[in-house]
């Protein structure tokens, strides 16, 4: 959401920046601009659109000299897409410019103060306020008049900024929106994620939640808001940047599905230690493991339908009551967070705005917070009070595939090791769960060579307009993200049901042909599941199932049946997700859509 890439050095800034934001693309977006400093004046170019529009109206970059200059991609929020509403927004004078991500939320009241001081707003946008704010504050002193005008907006803004007045310097500021701040010798980065700067350096530095950045060539400076210099350290970033590409593979889509077993590893297994699962780094004593008496798990989209998994496998390993919340439900609805109780927030990006305003909500009411996140140093991952880091790596597809599942994995250690704390396992149990969890990778290894038979599977939906999925136990958990996985990247509509919850309404829906996927690869629920997949069967529906190997009676009900491995039942989700993202990669592709970029969706939700 908002892509933010400023650079300022010894080379030309514009087709750095461009290269940047094509790194953010994945974000999401609907407009992009750029402003260069080139020795005289600030000089901008903006288009609604990919990309691609700005690099042709701007050849590549070259049409904008300079050594100095910012650049965004636009998700549009305050304004439709279009090139008035693109960033950078200048003032009159265009002696300053702007990007921001984020939203200003009392920007109407601003805009209509500046108004009646005489400022002419050339866009709809929120953000065009700083530039003329900025204006009227500034006496010189950049920082200054930035300190002035932050103090009076309410919202969130990771901001890019150039004054005509100080040339070779980009100036910076975040609250709730990520930025981070990167350096190579001569040479400073700013960046809304790491991804964008890692051509040209790994070491960053993350800015915190209210702090204003100087940088040029020389050197780089933190200050508070209110204009106190910071002292801050750089931080080395561990991925590198063959993470940030394809490597060979048509879509990142595909190349992060395939990237799983490697990311599954990274997660597990530098927790195996000694016949336990090691989460000392949590800060979770084993006697505050033994008090917990409810653990709440908050999250969004596909982080919430881990969420869900995570319920149905620490209920039944480690016995204690979990309740699962979407982040923006959970946030205005008053819970109730009693002593001894965990709050688990999952969240690939660690930025998404509805779940870090639920962390701050049950922080604030005497929880202790348990973040499971992706991305080293986000904004979720600092304010709780402790981190599980899944080991995905950067996920750049929007359609999240690696992050999920290690995020699953997360859910199988912690219940696993809460388990085995609380007593509620023995230790044959235990060293059974430590087996499976070794297994995993080589599992989803086997599981992607089903890859072609999926995509003949795929090509079969291509014209679907609606598909339902249905499950039970943590099928159904599965069946949730299989459909959203769909829904995201094919626009079929897609719909998931708990299995026995069809025949209180949604049956109605299935007639001839109507597509059904059925998840049914619970030994335990395999009958019940049977039952309902032979009740959309005779209403027409076409049925794709999965299933485990011993249930092949399956072929004489279903159209369509495909096997994963047996695991441990309650790792499964592990395994029976991986043909749903596949045949949601293939759907997408073979209807000619952009799988990585799905249309109307970021990547990093960083506003409400
Ligand atoms: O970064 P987060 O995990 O907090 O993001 C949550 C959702 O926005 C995300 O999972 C979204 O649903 C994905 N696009 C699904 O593929």
């Amino acid at each position: 959401m908002c892509g933010i890439a400023g650079y300022i050095g010894k080379n030309q800034a514009a087709p750095i920046i461009l290269d940047g934001l094509s790194r953010l693309e994945y974000r999401g977006y609907d407009s992009a601009g750029i402003a260069v400093f080139d020795g005289e004046r600030i000089r901008m170019a903006k288009a609604a659109g990919r990309l691609s529009v700005l690099k042709e109206l701007t050849d590549n970059g070259r049409a904008l000299p300079g050594c100095c200059g910012i650049g965004h991609t636009r998700w549009a929020t305050h304004g439709r897409p279009c090139d008035e509403n693109a960033h950078p927004h200048m003032n009159r004078e265009n002696t300053i410019a702007v990007v921001h991500n984020g939203i200003i939320e009392n920007y109407r009241k601003l805009r209509e103060k500046l108004e009646r001081k005489g400022y002419v707003f050339s866009s709809e946008t929120d953000t065009e306020v700083l530039a003329h704010m900025l204006t009227e504050y500034y006496r010189g002193d950049p920082v200054e008049a930035i300190e002035k005008v932050l103090h009076r907006v309410e919202g969130s803004y990771a901001l890019g900024i150039l004054f005509l007045d100080h040339p070779h310097h980009i100036y910076a500021a975040r609250r709730d929106s990520p930025l981070v701040v990167g350096v190579s010798g001569e040479e400073k980065f700013i960046a809304s994620d790491v991804p964008a700067l890692l051509e040209h350096t790994r070491t960053v530095y993350y800015m915190e939640n209210e702090e204003i950045a100087t940088l040029s060539a020389g050197n780089i400076r933190f200050y508070s808001l209110d204009g106190e210099l910071l002292s801050k350290k750089p931080v080395t970033v561990e991925w590198d940047i063959s993470a940030a590409q394809k490597g060979g593979y048509a879509h990142f889509m595909l190349k992060e599905i395939h990237e799983q077993p490697s990311a599954l590893r990274d997660t597990i297994f530098p927790r195996l230690k000694d016949r336990r699962i090691d989460l000392d780094d949590l800060g979770l004593s084993e006697e505050k493991i033994r008090r917990l008496r409810r653990i709440s798990i908050v999250a969004c989209g596909s982080a919430y339908h881990a969420a869900v998994v995570g319920k149905y496998v620490l209920e039944a390993l480690a016995r204690i009551p979990v309740e699962t919340d979407l982040a923006s439900e959970y946030r205005y609805r008053c819970p109730i967070c009693e002593p001894d109780s965990l709050v688990i927030i999952v969240s690939q990006s660690g930025e998404t705005a509805d779940s870090l305003a639920a962390l701050r909500d049950a922080k604030a009411r005497g929880s202790r917070i348990l973040a499971i996140v992706n991305v080293v140093g986000s904004s979720i991952a600092r304010e709780a009070d402790c981190v599980f880091y899944t080991g995905a790596g950067p996920e750049i597809s929007v359609a999240t595939t690696k992050a999920y599942s290690c995020q699953l994995a997360a859910f199988y250690m912690l219940a696993a090791e809460f388990a085995r704390v609380r007593g509620a396992i023995g230790a044959d149990r235990f060293c059974g769960l430590l087996a499976a969890l070794k297994r995993l990778p080589a599992q989803v290894r086997e599981l992607l060579g089903c890859q072609e038979k999926i995509q003949f599977l795929a090509n079969r939906y291509l014209a679907a307009d609606h598909i339902f999925f249905m499950g039970r136990g943590i099928d159904y958990a599965i069946s949730l993200e299989g459909s959203l996985k769909l829904k995201e990247i094919s626009y079929i509509h897609s719909e998931a049901y708990a299995a026995g919850e069809l025949k209180h309404g949604t049956i109605s829906l299935i007639e001839e042909q109507t597509p059904v996927v059925a998840v049914a690869t619970s030994d335990r629920l395999y009958p019940k599941t049977l039952s309902n997949i032979v009740e959309v069967k005779t209403r027409g529906a076409m049925v794709l199932a999965l299933t485990t190997p011993g249930h092949e009676d399956l072929a004489r009900t279903a159209d369509y049946v495909l096997f994963v491995p047996e695991t441990e039942p309650l790792f499964m989700g592990s395994l029976s997700i991986i043909p749903l993202q596949l045949f949601a990669y293939y759907v997408s592709l073979g209807r000619g859509l952009d799988v990585d970029k799905p249309r109307n969706l970021a990547k990093s939700v960083t506003v409400e």
